[in-house]
């Protein structure tokens, strides 16, 4: 169900904006065991390599983040989800809320949720968990994403970065 929710909305928030892609300087590798339920997410720091096109090229970059499962099933690296943790607003931490926790003014802008979300505690910024994509608050866009790249027997592995978070950040 999370999915399906985080899929319907990316497709209107964001899904005409294509984007790219860089390798993290070492690949992070989060256990399997801690992501085993849908809507849990584990917490983690990645470090990346500024491209040639930033101010100061070659600069290590660090970026934390959180990975999550979204979906039931096997542990195909599409099952799991994992966003940078900086609000495109003004760049407080966002956390992941229940929808029980949620306030009441934000379920008003959002509608009804079932699934867990990230909210952002400075402006009530809220985003999908199955995909970061914005739901509501002032944020411009929705959490800047990692590629999930691969999934051993034991850990989740994130080894790429939007390009945008080493342009920026
Ligand atoms: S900093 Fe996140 S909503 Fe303002």
């Amino acid at each position: 169900m999370l999915a399906l929710i985080g899929v319907g909305r990316s497709v209107l928030a964001q899904g005409r904006r294509r984007l790219r892609y860089l390798p993290l300087a070492r690949p992070v590798r989060v256990p399997l065991a801690s992501l085993s339920t849908p809507g849990r997410a584990r917490r983690f720091m990645a470090q990346g390599v500024s491209p040639p096109s930033a101010a100061s090229p070659g600069e290590p970059v660090r970026v934390n983040g959180m990975v999550a499962r979204v979906a039931d099933g096997d542990d195909a690296p599409d099952r799991f989800r994992a966003v940078c943790v900086v609000c495109p607003h003004e760049q407080c931490d966002v956390d992941v809320v229940s929808p029980s926790d949620l306030d009441p003014l934000v379920v008003e802008e959002i509608g009804k949720v079932s699934d867990p979300v990230y909210l952002c505690p400075c402006h009530n910024s809220t985003f999908s968990m199955a995909d970061g994509a914005r739901l509501g608050g002032p944020a411009p866009r929705g959490l800047y994403q990692f590629r999930v790249t691969g999934v051993s027997g034991t850990y989740v592995e994130v080894g790429e970065v939007e390009e945008d978070v080493l342009l920026f950040f």
